[in-house]
């Protein structure tokens, strides 16, 4: 007989959900009682939990299964019929998103600082997903953040660790825990979009290399299933695809500065065709041809332009939406196709609406987020797919694709350059700086560049109506040329700033430069606007995207 405990605690004050769930080092989650707190002001703000079916999983970081055993025992106690738990504790962040959909699940946990590095040292992170199977809309999670500021106990059940290797059904007290194959559902859902036959021949044919780095993180047993079991693509086509609770050692972020192993093979002798990378829970992607980096704006765009050519997407885009810094390339497509192209804040949530009123079909994030409205998260491994659909049809390299693209598009240039760990007051005093300076700057000349207009983004959901205020201070330009800056939502030390720049060129003569170069003068602006290196004490930025 398992007997439920009613545990007394004391809130903690920082279990404020930010851009993307709850994300602290692992240190603060193992503090006595911060995650069960966490747990329960969750469980506390849904409403009818008693007899429902909920999802669990992680990216397999350190404190993953831990934390697992331990919202089961909380979920027993707390009255949920059933549980879906992920084999070993696994679930990428879109498989987890497939499978809330595919069971009508209440909902799903998911245990993942996503691209911030793991180990006992590292982050860990909860987020809660709701019935559409996307992240919780902000009054879901402002309710959760209330709940755990009065917080003074929470529910476990006294049970023995639950066996999370072995598929099947088990039961603790009343409910019932379904362990699953992490990757079998979100497979089906792939070859469901996609023309794995065609897929299948290119990756077969003896012309075409891939190599997709998972970097030792969740993605790593779906590119095995999918790409050499299921498509056939040589053994060791996927690289570091055993996940590591530290993601050993290095950084699961897939871009040109975490994923350098894997750009150094696609810029090296004899490089294979196409490249790819995934990130901790395996929602975000990088796409790589032969010695040619595709940036995620002109990616999304390009998906956009050539959904017609895939299976899922061949009846016609309904809409896209991209968040506010990524770069305006879609909206070109959008425009030509004469669809409709939202914008909308940083944080995959701001897309859920959109994509359950079938107003956007694709969505995409500057930071390496690519996704359609077959789930409500970004997806990876999607987007590494739908590049291989488009491949196998076109039978044209990733650089041809995109070059062909600009041609007829024109190039947006785009970077972020990103100042991480700086002090919290400098960081919140600049951006005060330049929310004040915005109201000045409309109809301003600064060299070639005129002000068009100046705000702190500002985003009312078309479905909902709900607002969502100071969102990043954007500075467009009349030739379509803009700064933004924000602040992260998703760092743990101190404060991390964005700058995002933008440079439209249409001259197909001019798409040759070097991205930095061709941003020089936007990113001299941006210092002399934002003084951003003196407020923040430092000469350069940490990462260049
Ligand atoms: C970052 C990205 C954002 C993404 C989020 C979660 O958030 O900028 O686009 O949705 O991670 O992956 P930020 O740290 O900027 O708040
Ligand atoms: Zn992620």
């Amino acid at each position: 007989m398992n007997i439920s405990q009613q545990i007394s605690t004391t809130p903690f004050l920082d279990q404020k959900p930010g851009t993307s769930g709850l994300r602290k080092a692992v240190t603060v989650f193992q503090q006595p009682h911060y995650l069960e707190n966490f747990i329960q002001s969750i469980f506390d703000s849904l409403e009818d939990l008693q007899g429902q079916t909920l999802v669990l999983g992680g990216d397999g970081r350190y404190y993953n299964r831990q934390a697992i055993q331990i919202i089961l025992k909380m979920a027993a106690a707390n009255g949920v019929g059933r549980i879906k738990v992920g084999q070993g504790g696994i679930l990428s962040t879109p498989a987890t998103s497939c499978i809330i959909r595919k069971y009508q699940a209440l909902g799903g946990i998911i245990l993942s600082a996503s691209h911030n590095p793991g180990g006992p040292d590292g982050d860990f992170g909860v987020k809660y997903n709701i019935s559409n199977g996307g992240p919780a809309p902000e009054k879901v999670t402002e309710a959760m953040y209330a709940r755990s500021k009065v917080i003074d106990r929470y529910q476990i059940l006294e049970a023995p660790d639950v066996d999370l290797e072995t598929l099947g059904e088990s039961r603790m007290g009343d409910m019932v825990i379904e362990v699953i194959d992490s990757v079998e559902d979100y497979e089906k859902l792939m070859e469901s979009l996609f023309d794995f036959d065609r897929i299948r021949q290119l990756l077969t044919s003896g012309n075409f290399r891939m190599c997709m780095d998972t970097l030792h993180a969740v993605a790593g047993p779906y590119a095995h299933a999918i790409f050499e079991q299921r498509l056939g693509a040589p053994a060791g086509t996927v690289r570091s695809g055993i996940p590591l609770e530290d993601f050993g050692g290095g950084h699961p972020d897939p871009n040109l500065v975490y994923a350098h192993e894997l750009v150094d093979i696609l810029y090296g002798e004899n490089a294979p065709d196409f490249g790819a990378a995934s990130d901790g829970d395996g929602d975000r992607n990088m796409i790589l041809g032969r010695k040619f980096f595709v940036t995620p704006s002109d990616s999304l765009a390009v998906l956009a332009a050539n959904a017609k050519l895939v299976p899922g997407y061949s009846s016609g885009l309904a809409g896209v939406a991209r968040s506010m810094p990524t770069s305006q390339a879609v909206d070109r497509v959008a425009a030509q196709i004469g669809i409709e192209c939202y914008e909308t804040p940083t944080g995959w949530k701001f897309f859920g609406n959109l994509l359950d009123a079938n107003k956007a079909t694709l969505c995409g994030e500057e930071s390496f987020g690519t996704g359609s409205n077959h789930v409500r998260e970004k997806d990876g491994l999607w987007a590494v797919l739908f590049w291989l659909n488009i491949i196998a049809v076109r039978q044209q390299s990733v650089e041809q694709i995109v070059r062909e693209h600009w041609k007829t598009y024109g190039r947006n240039y785009y970077s972020r350059h990103d100042y991480e760990g700086v002090d919290t007051d400098q960081a919140n005093t600049l951006m005060e700086n330049l929310r004040s300076l915005v109201p000045t700057l409309k109809g301003k000349q600064f060299g070639k560049y005129q002000v068009e207009y100046s705000d702190d983004f500002s985003y009312t959901d078309p479905i909902d109506g709900s607002v969502s205020n100071k969102q990043g201070i954007r500075i467009g330009f009349t030739d379509g040329s803009r700064i933004v800056v924000r602040l992260s939502g998703t760092g743990t030390q101190g404060a991390t700033l964005r700058i995002y720049l933008e440079n439209y060129e249409s001259d197909p003569a001019k798409h040759d430069l070097d991205t930095q170069q061709a941003l020089a003068s936007l990113i001299t602006l941006a210092e002399q606007i934002g003084q951003i290196r003196n407020s923040v004490g430092r000469e350069q930025p940490t990462v260049i995207t």
